[in-house]
Protein backbone atom coordinates (compact mmCIF):
# COMPACT_ATOMS: atom_id res chain seq x y z
CA UNK A 1 0.00 0.00 0.00
CA UNK A 2 1.11 3.27 -1.12
CA UNK A 3 2.13 6.27 1.76
CA UNK A 4 -0.97 8.04 0.67
CA UNK A 5 -3.17 5.09 0.29
CA UNK A 6 -2.38 3.94 4.06
CA UNK A 7 -3.25 7.39 5.16
CA UNK A 8 -6.66 7.73 3.16
CA UNK A 9 -7.36 4.32 5.03
CA UNK A 10 -6.91 5.67 8.56
CA UNK A 11 -9.05 9.23 7.45
CA UNK A 12 -11.69 7.04 6.71
CA UNK A 13 -11.27 5.07 9.82
CA UNK A 14 -11.59 8.58 12.09
CA UNK A 15 -14.65 10.09 9.61
CA UNK A 16 -17.00 7.50 10.99
CA UNK A 17 -19.23 7.32 7.79
CA UNK A 18 -19.64 5.61 4.96
CA UNK A 19 -16.92 6.98 2.34
CA UNK A 20 -14.66 5.11 -0.58
CA UNK A 21 -11.20 5.86 0.36
CA UNK A 22 -10.63 6.13 -3.43
CA UNK A 23 -12.50 9.25 -2.67
CA UNK A 24 -10.75 10.32 -0.02
CA UNK A 25 -7.56 10.07 -2.18
CA UNK A 26 -8.88 12.03 -4.99
CA UNK A 27 -9.49 14.46 -2.33
CA UNK A 28 -6.06 14.75 -0.94
CA UNK A 29 -3.84 17.77 -1.85
CA UNK A 30 -0.37 18.64 -1.93
CA UNK A 31 -0.48 22.14 0.08
CA UNK A 32 1.25 25.30 -1.52
CA UNK A 33 3.36 25.76 1.21
CA UNK A 34 6.15 23.60 2.81
CA UNK A 35 5.08 25.03 5.92
CA UNK A 36 1.56 23.95 6.09
CA UNK A 37 2.91 20.20 6.04
CA UNK A 38 2.94 17.95 3.28
CA UNK A 39 -0.59 16.59 2.48
CA UNK A 40 -3.47 18.46 3.01
CA UNK A 41 -7.68 16.48 3.43
CA UNK A 42 -10.01 19.54 2.48
CA UNK A 43 -13.52 18.87 4.63
CA UNK A 44 -15.63 20.71 2.21
CA UNK A 45 -16.93 18.03 0.42
CA UNK A 46 -17.85 16.25 4.31
CA UNK A 47 -19.33 19.22 5.70
CA UNK A 48 -22.36 19.41 3.10
CA UNK A 49 -23.11 15.69 3.82
CA UNK A 50 -22.41 15.31 7.75
CA UNK A 51 -23.69 19.26 7.78
CA UNK A 52 -20.96 20.54 10.50
CA UNK A 53 -19.12 23.17 9.81
CA UNK A 54 -15.34 22.12 7.62
CA UNK A 55 -13.22 23.27 10.38
CA UNK A 56 -14.94 21.54 13.40
CA UNK A 57 -15.06 18.59 10.96
CA UNK A 58 -10.58 19.00 10.47
CA UNK A 59 -10.38 19.45 14.30
CA UNK A 60 -12.08 16.46 15.16
CA UNK A 61 -10.14 14.62 12.14
CA UNK A 62 -6.97 16.11 13.19
CA UNK A 63 -7.00 15.16 16.73
CA UNK A 64 -7.79 11.96 16.32
CA UNK A 65 -5.82 10.81 13.25
CA UNK A 66 -2.57 8.96 14.76
CA UNK A 67 -0.37 6.49 12.28
CA UNK A 68 3.13 5.32 12.29
CA UNK A 69 3.76 7.57 9.11
CA UNK A 70 1.89 10.82 10.32
CA UNK A 71 4.47 13.11 12.60
CA UNK A 72 1.61 15.77 13.34
CA UNK A 73 -1.47 17.06 12.47
CA UNK A 74 -2.88 20.86 12.39
CA UNK A 75 -6.90 21.73 11.43
CA UNK A 76 -6.22 25.07 10.06
CA UNK A 77 -9.25 26.87 8.07
CA UNK A 78 -11.15 23.31 7.22
CA UNK A 79 -8.22 21.47 5.74
CA UNK A 80 -6.16 18.71 8.25
CA UNK A 81 -2.65 19.50 7.42
CA UNK A 82 -0.60 16.46 7.98
CA UNK A 83 2.76 16.61 8.56
CA UNK A 84 4.30 13.30 7.68
CA UNK A 85 7.26 11.54 9.61
CA UNK A 86 10.19 12.10 7.89
CA UNK A 87 12.35 9.50 8.68
CA UNK A 88 10.09 6.69 8.26
CA UNK A 89 9.25 8.23 4.31
CA UNK A 90 12.95 8.92 3.85
CA UNK A 91 13.99 5.16 4.60
CA UNK A 92 11.09 3.71 2.52
CA UNK A 93 11.54 6.11 -0.74
CA UNK A 94 15.08 5.30 -0.61
CA UNK A 95 15.38 1.64 0.03
CA UNK A 96 12.26 1.11 -2.40
CA UNK A 97 13.83 3.13 -5.44
CA UNK A 98 17.45 1.07 -4.59
CA UNK A 99 15.91 -2.17 -4.48
CA UNK A 100 14.03 -1.56 -7.11
CA UNK A 101 16.81 0.18 -9.93
CA UNK A 102 14.93 0.93 -13.50
CA UNK A 103 11.84 -0.90 -11.95
CA UNK A 104 10.55 1.88 -9.59
CA UNK A 105 7.20 3.01 -10.09
CA UNK A 106 6.35 -0.25 -13.09
CA UNK A 107 2.94 -1.29 -12.06
CA UNK A 108 1.93 -4.86 -12.14
CA UNK A 109 0.41 -6.49 -15.02
CA UNK A 110 -3.26 -6.15 -16.48
CA UNK A 111 -2.54 -9.07 -18.67
CA UNK A 112 -4.35 -6.88 -21.42
CA UNK A 113 -2.62 -5.45 -24.27
CA UNK A 114 -2.62 -2.39 -26.44
CA UNK A 115 -2.21 -1.20 -29.78
CA UNK A 116 -0.52 2.20 -30.59
CA UNK A 117 -0.95 3.52 -34.16
CA UNK A 118 1.57 5.63 -34.47
CA UNK A 119 3.98 7.61 -37.01
CA UNK A 120 2.45 6.10 -39.99
CA UNK A 121 3.68 8.58 -42.47
CA UNK A 122 2.55 8.36 -45.99
CA UNK A 123 4.73 6.51 -49.05
CA UNK A 124 6.78 8.55 -51.45
CA UNK A 125 6.16 11.89 -49.74
CA UNK A 126 7.86 13.97 -47.07
CA UNK A 127 7.82 12.71 -43.42
CA UNK A 128 6.27 15.89 -41.79
CA UNK A 129 6.36 17.81 -38.67
CA UNK A 130 3.04 15.88 -37.63
CA UNK A 131 4.77 12.92 -38.26
CA UNK A 132 7.49 13.55 -36.16
CA UNK A 133 4.83 14.46 -33.26
CA UNK A 134 2.81 11.56 -33.69
CA UNK A 135 6.17 9.44 -33.03
CA UNK A 136 8.12 10.71 -30.25
CA UNK A 137 4.34 11.10 -28.85
CA UNK A 138 3.58 7.37 -29.79
CA UNK A 139 6.82 6.31 -28.43
CA UNK A 140 6.47 7.58 -25.08
CA UNK A 141 2.74 6.56 -24.67
CA UNK A 142 3.52 2.83 -25.51
CA UNK A 143 6.80 3.24 -22.89
CA UNK A 144 4.51 4.28 -20.66
CA UNK A 145 1.73 1.46 -21.37
CA UNK A 146 4.72 -0.64 -21.02
CA UNK A 147 5.49 0.48 -17.58
CA UNK A 148 1.84 0.12 -16.58
CA UNK A 149 1.62 -3.20 -17.19
CA UNK A 150 0.20 -3.73 -20.62
CA UNK A 151 1.78 -5.80 -23.59
CA UNK A 152 1.83 -3.14 -25.94
CA UNK A 153 2.18 -3.36 -29.88
CA UNK A 154 3.54 -1.04 -31.77
CA UNK A 155 1.74 -0.16 -35.43
CA UNK A 156 3.22 1.66 -37.89
CA UNK A 157 0.02 2.22 -40.30
CA UNK A 158 2.01 3.21 -43.26
CA UNK A 159 -0.10 5.53 -46.04
CA UNK A 160 0.98 3.27 -48.55
CA UNK A 161 -2.32 3.10 -50.78
CA UNK A 162 -4.44 5.14 -52.72
CA UNK A 163 -4.60 6.88 -56.51
CA UNK A 164 -1.40 8.54 -55.65
CA UNK A 165 0.24 5.32 -56.43
CA UNK A 166 -1.10 5.22 -60.05
CA UNK A 167 -0.21 9.27 -60.37
CA UNK A 168 3.35 8.10 -58.82
CA UNK A 169 3.67 5.26 -61.81
CA UNK A 170 2.45 7.46 -64.60
CA UNK A 171 5.04 10.14 -63.26
CA UNK A 172 7.65 7.27 -63.19
CA UNK A 173 7.54 6.01 -66.30
CA UNK A 174 7.71 9.50 -68.16
CA UNK A 175 10.53 11.67 -66.32
CA UNK A 176 11.38 8.80 -63.09
CA UNK A 177 15.00 8.32 -62.76
CA UNK A 178 15.88 5.72 -61.18
CA UNK A 179 19.69 5.94 -59.85
CA UNK A 180 18.27 9.41 -58.35
CA UNK A 181 15.39 7.43 -57.07
CA UNK A 182 17.44 5.14 -55.26
CA UNK A 183 19.68 7.93 -54.09
CA UNK A 184 16.66 10.01 -52.04
CA UNK A 185 13.66 8.46 -52.94
CA UNK A 186 11.38 10.44 -51.23
CA UNK A 187 12.45 13.96 -52.47
CA UNK A 188 12.42 12.60 -56.10
CA UNK A 189 8.85 10.98 -55.95
CA UNK A 190 7.69 14.06 -54.19
CA UNK A 191 9.56 16.03 -57.50
CA UNK A 192 8.22 13.88 -60.09
CA UNK A 193 4.51 14.14 -58.25
CA UNK A 194 4.57 17.58 -58.17
CA UNK A 195 5.39 18.02 -61.85
CA UNK A 196 2.45 15.37 -62.85
CA UNK A 197 -0.13 17.67 -60.81
CA UNK A 198 1.33 20.53 -63.15
CA UNK A 199 1.11 18.73 -66.51
CA UNK A 200 -2.23 17.25 -65.53
CA UNK A 201 -3.37 20.49 -65.58
CA UNK A 202 -2.72 21.14 -68.86
CA UNK A 203 -2.96 17.77 -70.36
CA UNK A 204 -6.36 16.28 -68.36
CA UNK A 205 -5.37 12.76 -70.18
CA UNK A 206 -2.56 12.14 -67.72
CA UNK A 207 -5.51 11.75 -65.12
CA UNK A 208 -7.06 9.25 -66.81
CA UNK A 209 -3.70 7.31 -67.21
CA UNK A 210 -3.29 7.45 -63.65
CA UNK A 211 -6.73 6.14 -62.54
CA UNK A 212 -5.80 3.22 -64.89
CA UNK A 213 -2.34 2.53 -63.42
CA UNK A 214 -3.98 2.21 -60.06
CA UNK A 215 -6.24 0.15 -61.50
CA UNK A 216 -4.04 -2.29 -62.68
CA UNK A 217 -2.07 -1.72 -59.65
CA UNK A 218 -5.56 -2.82 -57.68
CA UNK A 219 -5.82 -5.97 -59.94
CA UNK A 220 -2.26 -6.92 -58.96
CA UNK A 221 -0.93 -6.20 -62.21
CA UNK A 222 3.07 -7.27 -62.00
CA UNK A 223 4.70 -4.21 -63.35
CA UNK A 224 2.57 -1.93 -61.58
CA UNK A 225 3.15 -4.11 -57.69
CA UNK A 226 6.34 -4.38 -59.05
CA UNK A 227 6.63 -0.65 -59.12
CA UNK A 228 4.26 -0.06 -56.17
CA UNK A 229 6.46 -1.97 -53.91
CA UNK A 230 9.72 -0.42 -55.19
CA UNK A 231 8.56 3.02 -54.10
CA UNK A 232 7.42 1.61 -50.37
CA UNK A 233 10.59 0.03 -49.39
CA UNK A 234 12.66 3.36 -51.13
CA UNK A 235 10.84 5.60 -48.61
CA UNK A 236 10.42 3.47 -45.18
CA UNK A 237 14.64 2.70 -45.39
CA UNK A 238 14.44 6.63 -45.67
CA UNK A 239 12.11 6.88 -43.01
CA UNK A 240 14.08 4.05 -40.89
CA UNK A 241 16.84 6.69 -40.87
CA UNK A 242 15.09 9.23 -38.83
CA UNK A 243 13.48 6.22 -37.16
CA UNK A 244 17.25 4.71 -36.01
CA UNK A 245 18.29 8.60 -34.78
CA UNK A 246 15.10 8.24 -32.66
CA UNK A 247 15.67 4.67 -31.23
CA UNK A 248 12.16 3.84 -32.58
CA UNK A 249 11.33 0.94 -33.70
CA UNK A 250 7.72 -1.11 -34.58
CA UNK A 251 6.11 -4.37 -34.11
CA UNK A 252 4.52 -4.19 -37.66
CA UNK A 253 4.95 -1.79 -40.90
CA UNK A 254 1.74 -3.31 -42.00
CA UNK A 255 0.08 0.04 -43.80
CA UNK A 256 -3.06 0.50 -45.31
CA UNK A 257 -2.40 -1.88 -48.20
CA UNK A 258 -2.10 -4.81 -45.89
CA UNK A 259 -6.08 -4.37 -45.78
CA UNK A 260 -6.69 -4.40 -49.47
CA UNK A 261 -7.83 -8.24 -49.30
CA UNK A 262 -9.56 -7.13 -45.82
CA UNK A 263 -12.45 -4.57 -46.53
CA UNK A 264 -14.59 -7.27 -48.74
CA UNK A 265 -15.58 -8.56 -45.23
CA UNK A 266 -16.14 -5.28 -43.59
CA UNK A 267 -18.47 -4.36 -46.45
CA UNK A 268 -20.23 -7.63 -46.39
CA UNK A 269 -20.76 -7.38 -42.65
CA UNK A 270 -22.01 -3.61 -42.88
CA UNK A 271 -24.40 -4.96 -45.39
CA UNK A 272 -25.46 -7.88 -43.01
CA UNK A 273 -26.00 -5.53 -40.27
CA UNK A 274 -28.27 -3.06 -42.53
CA UNK A 275 -25.89 -0.01 -42.02
CA UNK A 276 -25.12 0.54 -45.53
CA UNK A 277 -26.97 2.83 -46.85
CA UNK A 278 -26.61 3.94 -50.97
CA UNK A 279 -26.19 8.04 -51.43
CA UNK A 280 -25.37 9.06 -55.19
CA UNK A 281 -24.57 5.62 -55.65
CA UNK A 282 -21.87 5.71 -52.97
CA UNK A 283 -22.25 3.82 -49.79
CA UNK A 284 -22.31 5.18 -46.38
CA UNK A 285 -23.10 4.29 -42.79
CA UNK A 286 -25.43 7.41 -41.87
CA UNK A 287 -24.69 8.67 -38.57
CA UNK A 288 -26.62 11.20 -36.04
CA UNK A 289 -25.34 14.47 -35.75
CA UNK A 290 -22.34 13.75 -38.56
CA UNK A 291 -21.43 13.84 -41.96
CA UNK A 292 -22.31 10.01 -43.04
CA UNK A 293 -19.35 8.00 -42.91
CA UNK A 294 -18.47 7.05 -47.10
CA UNK A 295 -17.57 3.62 -46.89
CA UNK A 296 -16.96 3.03 -50.89
CA UNK A 297 -17.14 5.31 -54.02
CA UNK A 298 -19.08 5.12 -56.59
CA UNK A 299 -16.67 3.35 -58.68
CA UNK A 300 -16.08 0.61 -56.20
CA UNK A 301 -13.19 1.85 -54.69
CA UNK A 302 -12.50 1.92 -51.07
CA UNK A 303 -11.34 4.41 -48.85
CA UNK A 304 -9.27 5.45 -45.97
CA UNK A 305 -11.96 4.94 -43.05
CA UNK A 306 -12.67 1.50 -44.43
CA UNK A 307 -8.61 0.49 -44.42
CA UNK A 308 -9.26 1.62 -40.79
CA UNK A 309 -12.28 -0.33 -40.00
CA UNK A 310 -10.61 -3.92 -41.60
CA UNK A 311 -7.67 -2.49 -39.28
CA UNK A 312 -9.56 -1.80 -36.14
CA UNK A 313 -11.10 -5.53 -36.09
CA UNK A 314 -8.22 -7.33 -37.50
CA UNK A 315 -6.14 -5.87 -34.58
CA UNK A 316 -8.63 -7.20 -32.59
CA UNK A 317 -8.87 -10.87 -33.85
CA UNK A 318 -5.15 -10.83 -33.87
CA UNK A 319 -3.43 -9.15 -30.88
CA UNK A 320 -6.76 -9.20 -28.56
CA UNK A 321 -6.40 -6.01 -27.96
CA UNK A 322 -8.55 -4.07 -24.93
CA UNK A 323 -7.31 -0.85 -25.91
CA UNK A 324 -6.07 1.12 -29.23
CA UNK A 325 -4.23 4.65 -28.83
CA UNK A 326 -4.04 6.47 -32.33
CA UNK A 327 -1.64 9.11 -32.55
CA UNK A 328 -2.51 11.10 -35.37
CA UNK A 329 -2.91 14.76 -35.21
CA UNK A 330 -6.05 16.88 -34.39
CA UNK A 331 -7.27 17.48 -37.88
CA UNK A 332 -8.61 13.74 -38.26
CA UNK A 333 -10.40 13.99 -34.88
CA UNK A 334 -13.72 13.92 -37.58
CA UNK A 335 -11.97 10.78 -38.96
CA UNK A 336 -11.58 8.95 -35.61
CA UNK A 337 -15.11 10.09 -34.33
CA UNK A 338 -16.96 8.80 -37.32
CA UNK A 339 -14.63 5.10 -37.53
CA UNK A 340 -15.46 4.47 -33.85
CA UNK A 341 -19.32 5.15 -34.37
CA UNK A 342 -19.44 2.68 -37.48
CA UNK A 343 -17.46 0.24 -35.39
CA UNK A 344 -19.94 0.80 -31.96
CA UNK A 345 -23.09 0.63 -34.75
CA UNK A 346 -21.65 -3.13 -35.83
CA UNK A 347 -22.19 -4.03 -32.49
CA UNK A 348 -18.40 -3.98 -31.48
CA UNK A 349 -18.03 -3.36 -28.29
CA UNK A 350 -15.23 -3.36 -27.65
CA UNK A 351 -14.70 -0.50 -29.86
CA UNK A 352 -15.28 1.42 -26.31
CA UNK A 353 -11.70 1.07 -26.33
CA UNK A 354 -10.69 3.00 -28.99
CA UNK A 355 -9.36 6.18 -28.35
CA UNK A 356 -7.77 8.74 -30.61
CA UNK A 357 -5.38 10.51 -29.35
CA UNK A 358 -4.67 14.15 -30.90
CA UNK A 359 -2.28 16.45 -30.88
CA UNK A 360 -1.38 20.11 -31.64
CA UNK A 361 0.81 21.45 -34.58
CA UNK A 362 4.16 22.22 -34.83
CA UNK A 363 5.42 25.81 -35.28
CA UNK A 364 8.48 27.79 -36.31
CA UNK A 365 7.91 31.69 -35.23
CA UNK A 366 4.58 31.27 -35.06
CA UNK A 367 3.90 29.52 -38.13
CA UNK A 368 2.91 26.20 -39.25
CA UNK A 369 6.30 24.02 -40.43
CA UNK A 370 4.83 22.19 -43.02
CA UNK A 371 5.50 20.92 -46.26
CA UNK A 372 4.21 23.25 -48.59
CA UNK A 373 4.93 22.29 -52.43
CA UNK A 374 8.59 23.18 -53.00
CA UNK A 375 8.97 24.37 -50.23
CA UNK A 376 9.78 21.29 -47.73
CA UNK A 377 11.55 20.82 -44.31
CA UNK A 378 13.13 18.10 -44.34
CA UNK A 379 13.31 16.00 -41.36
CA UNK A 380 16.10 14.59 -41.00
CA UNK A 381 17.90 17.90 -41.69
CA UNK A 382 16.39 19.35 -38.77
CA UNK A 383 17.76 16.48 -36.52
CA UNK A 384 21.07 17.11 -38.16
CA UNK A 385 20.97 20.39 -37.27
CA UNK A 386 19.82 20.15 -33.81
CA UNK A 387 22.61 17.31 -33.68
CA UNK A 388 25.41 19.98 -35.07
CA UNK A 389 24.38 22.89 -32.34
CA UNK A 390 24.61 19.75 -29.21
CA UNK A 391 28.18 19.48 -31.14
CA UNK A 392 28.97 22.92 -30.54
CA UNK A 393 27.83 23.66 -27.20
CA UNK A 394 30.07 20.56 -26.05
CA UNK A 395 32.95 22.28 -28.03
CA UNK A 396 32.66 25.09 -25.29
CA UNK A 397 31.95 23.58 -22.64
CA UNK A 398 33.05 20.38 -22.51
CA UNK A 399 36.14 19.95 -25.43
CA UNK A 400 37.78 17.23 -23.52
CA UNK A 401 34.87 14.70 -23.21
CA UNK A 402 35.54 11.02 -25.20
CA UNK A 403 32.65 9.93 -27.38
CA UNK A 404 31.71 13.72 -29.03
CA UNK A 405 29.73 12.09 -31.72
CA UNK A 406 28.01 10.22 -29.75
CA UNK A 407 26.58 12.36 -26.62
CA UNK A 408 26.10 15.38 -29.38
CA UNK A 409 23.16 12.60 -30.65
CA UNK A 410 22.23 12.19 -27.50
CA UNK A 411 21.89 15.62 -26.53
CA UNK A 412 20.42 17.50 -29.86
CA UNK A 413 18.14 14.33 -30.11
CA UNK A 414 16.95 14.63 -26.49
CA UNK A 415 16.51 18.07 -26.71
CA UNK A 416 14.23 17.76 -30.03
CA UNK A 417 11.56 14.56 -28.23
CA UNK A 418 11.79 16.98 -24.99
CA UNK A 419 10.32 20.35 -26.05
CA UNK A 420 7.87 18.15 -27.87
CA UNK A 421 7.08 16.33 -25.50
CA UNK A 422 6.92 18.79 -22.18
CA UNK A 423 3.93 20.46 -23.14
CA UNK A 424 0.54 19.24 -22.89
CA UNK A 425 0.04 17.42 -26.45
CA UNK A 426 -3.24 19.88 -27.81
CA UNK A 427 -1.06 22.78 -27.08
CA UNK A 428 0.72 23.67 -30.24
CA UNK A 429 4.74 23.84 -29.74
CA UNK A 430 7.46 26.47 -30.84
CA UNK A 431 10.69 24.76 -32.58
CA UNK A 432 13.36 27.13 -31.58
CA UNK A 433 16.79 25.08 -31.44
CA UNK A 434 18.32 27.69 -29.08
CA UNK A 435 15.73 27.99 -26.41
CA UNK A 436 15.50 23.81 -26.38
CA UNK A 437 19.11 22.99 -25.99
CA UNK A 438 19.66 25.73 -23.19
CA UNK A 439 21.15 24.16 -20.17
CA UNK A 440 19.55 25.79 -17.83
CA UNK A 441 15.90 26.12 -19.53
CA UNK A 442 13.02 23.48 -19.01
CA UNK A 443 14.43 21.33 -21.84
CA UNK A 444 16.24 17.52 -21.87
CA UNK A 445 19.70 18.92 -22.24
CA UNK A 446 18.64 20.87 -18.41
CA UNK A 447 17.41 16.93 -17.22
CA UNK A 448 20.37 15.34 -19.01
CA UNK A 449 23.37 17.61 -17.45
CA UNK A 450 21.60 17.13 -14.01
CA UNK A 451 21.98 13.01 -14.76
CA UNK A 452 25.35 13.33 -15.96
CA UNK A 453 26.15 15.67 -12.57
CA UNK A 454 24.93 13.03 -10.23
CA UNK A 455 27.31 10.49 -12.56
CA UNK A 456 30.64 11.79 -12.02
CA UNK A 457 29.23 12.51 -8.13
CA UNK A 458 28.56 8.90 -7.30
CA UNK A 459 31.85 7.99 -8.92
CA UNK A 460 33.89 10.39 -7.59
CA UNK A 461 31.98 10.01 -4.28
CA UNK A 462 32.82 6.19 -4.54
CA UNK A 463 29.20 5.34 -3.72
CA UNK A 464 27.97 1.36 -3.16
CA UNK A 465 24.76 0.01 -2.55
CA UNK A 466 24.59 -1.15 1.21
CA UNK A 467 21.72 -3.14 2.92
CA UNK A 468 20.80 -0.84 5.34
CA UNK A 469 22.01 2.68 4.71
CA UNK A 470 22.47 4.85 8.09
CA UNK A 471 20.36 7.55 6.37
CA UNK A 472 20.51 9.86 9.49
CA UNK A 473 22.94 12.36 7.17
CA UNK A 474 19.45 14.07 5.28
CA UNK A 475 18.53 16.37 6.79
CA UNK A 476 15.43 18.92 6.35
CA UNK A 477 17.08 20.49 2.97
CA UNK A 478 16.89 16.90 1.60
CA UNK A 479 13.27 16.68 2.47
CA UNK A 480 11.67 17.96 -1.20
CA UNK A 481 13.87 16.10 -2.99
CA UNK A 482 12.52 13.03 -1.17
CA UNK A 483 8.86 13.70 -1.81
CA UNK A 484 9.34 14.50 -5.22
CA UNK A 485 11.30 10.87 -5.51
CA UNK A 486 8.06 9.37 -3.88
CA UNK A 487 5.58 10.88 -6.36
CA UNK A 488 6.96 9.14 -9.38
CA UNK A 489 4.72 6.07 -9.61
CA UNK A 490 1.98 8.22 -9.41
CA UNK A 491 2.81 9.99 -11.85
CA UNK A 492 3.38 6.99 -13.82
CA UNK A 493 -0.32 6.30 -13.50
CA UNK A 494 -1.64 9.31 -14.13
CA UNK A 495 0.46 10.00 -17.19
CA UNK A 496 -1.23 6.67 -18.69
CA UNK A 497 -4.57 7.66 -17.17
CA UNK A 498 -4.46 10.80 -19.37
CA UNK A 499 -2.60 9.18 -21.84
CA UNK A 500 -0.07 12.72 -21.16
CA UNK A 501 3.85 11.83 -21.41
CA UNK A 502 4.03 15.98 -20.47
CA UNK A 503 3.45 14.79 -16.77
CA UNK A 504 6.85 12.66 -16.89
CA UNK A 505 8.47 15.51 -18.56
CA UNK A 506 7.34 17.88 -15.89
CA UNK A 507 8.16 15.54 -13.18
CA UNK A 508 11.60 15.39 -14.75
CA UNK A 509 12.03 18.89 -14.69
CA UNK A 510 10.77 18.96 -10.91
CA UNK A 511 12.98 16.59 -9.58
CA UNK A 512 15.88 18.11 -11.00
CA UNK A 513 15.28 21.05 -9.65
CA UNK A 514 14.54 20.16 -6.74
CA UNK A 515 17.79 17.96 -6.58
CA UNK A 516 19.69 20.75 -7.95
CA UNK A 517 18.66 23.32 -4.98
CA UNK A 518 19.99 20.82 -2.59
CA UNK A 519 23.13 20.22 -4.75
CA UNK A 520 23.46 23.73 -4.03
CA UNK A 521 23.03 24.36 -0.49
CA UNK A 522 24.77 20.49 0.62
CA UNK A 523 28.29 19.67 0.10
CA UNK A 524 27.83 15.85 -0.60
CA UNK A 525 31.31 14.60 -0.98
CA UNK A 526 32.94 15.86 2.34
CA UNK A 527 34.24 12.15 4.07
CA UNK A 528 31.71 12.75 6.50
CA UNK A 529 29.70 9.56 8.01
CA UNK A 530 26.73 11.46 6.49
CA UNK A 531 28.35 11.45 2.72
CA UNK A 532 26.84 8.07 2.22
CA UNK A 533 23.10 8.84 2.69
CA UNK A 534 23.73 11.44 0.27
CA UNK A 535 25.08 9.75 -2.37
CA UNK A 536 22.26 7.28 -1.43
CA UNK A 537 19.89 10.38 -2.10
CA UNK A 538 21.42 11.46 -5.21
CA UNK A 539 22.06 7.63 -6.75
CA UNK A 540 17.77 7.35 -6.26
CA UNK A 541 17.46 11.03 -8.37
CA UNK A 542 20.09 9.83 -11.02
CA UNK A 543 17.49 6.36 -11.48
CA UNK A 544 14.44 8.08 -11.35
CA UNK A 545 15.46 10.81 -13.47
CA UNK A 546 17.19 7.85 -16.32
CA UNK A 547 13.91 6.18 -16.13
CA UNK A 548 11.51 8.66 -16.81
CA UNK A 549 13.96 10.05 -19.51
CA UNK A 550 14.08 6.63 -20.71
CA UNK A 551 10.28 6.46 -21.12
CA UNK A 552 10.19 9.98 -22.90
CA UNK A 553 12.52 8.25 -25.18
CA UNK A 554 15.68 10.24 -24.65
CA UNK A 555 19.11 8.25 -23.36
CA UNK A 556 21.06 9.81 -20.77
CA UNK A 557 24.95 9.99 -21.11
CA UNK A 558 27.45 9.38 -17.95
CA UNK A 559 29.30 12.86 -18.85
CA UNK A 560 28.21 15.84 -21.18
N1 LIG B 1 -1.00 8.16 -42.91
C1 LIG B 1 -1.89 9.03 -42.23
C2 LIG B 1 -1.46 10.47 -42.40
O1 LIG B 1 -0.30 10.74 -42.61
C3 LIG B 1 -1.98 8.73 -40.75
C4 LIG B 1 -2.51 7.37 -40.42
C5 LIG B 1 -2.96 7.28 -39.01
N2 LIG B 1 -3.44 5.97 -38.61
C6 LIG B 1 -4.62 5.47 -38.96
N3 LIG B 1 -4.92 4.27 -38.53
N4 LIG B 1 -5.48 6.15 -39.67
O2 LIG B 1 -2.28 11.36 -42.32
Amino acid sequence: MSEKQQIATVIQKVINYEIESEQIIALLEKPKHAHLGDMAFPCFTLSKILRKAPNQIASEIASQLDHQLIHQTQAVGGYVNIFLNKEIITKNVIETIIKEQTKYGEQISTNESITIDFSSPNIAKPFSMGHLRSTVIGNALAKISKKNGYEVIKINHLGDWGTQFGKLIVAYKLWGDPTRIEQSPVKELLKIYVKFHEEAELDDTLNDEARAAFKRLEQGDEEALQLWQWFREASLKEFQKIYDLLGISFDSNSGEAFYNDKMENVVEELKEKQLLVESKGALVVELENMPPSLIMKKDGTTLYVTRDLAAAIYRHETYGSTKSFYVVGNEQSLHFTQLFLVLQKMGHEWANGLQHIPFGMMLKDGKKMSTRKGKIVLLEEVLAEAIDAAKKNIEEKNPSIANKEEIAKMIGIGAVVFNDLKNYRMHDIDFSLEEMLNFEGETGPYVQYTYARISSLLKKGGFHHKENINLNGLNEKAWSTILTLKDFPTIIVKSFENADPSQIAKYCLELSHQFNKYYANTKIIDESPAQNAKLALASCVAIVLSEGLRILGIKAPNEM
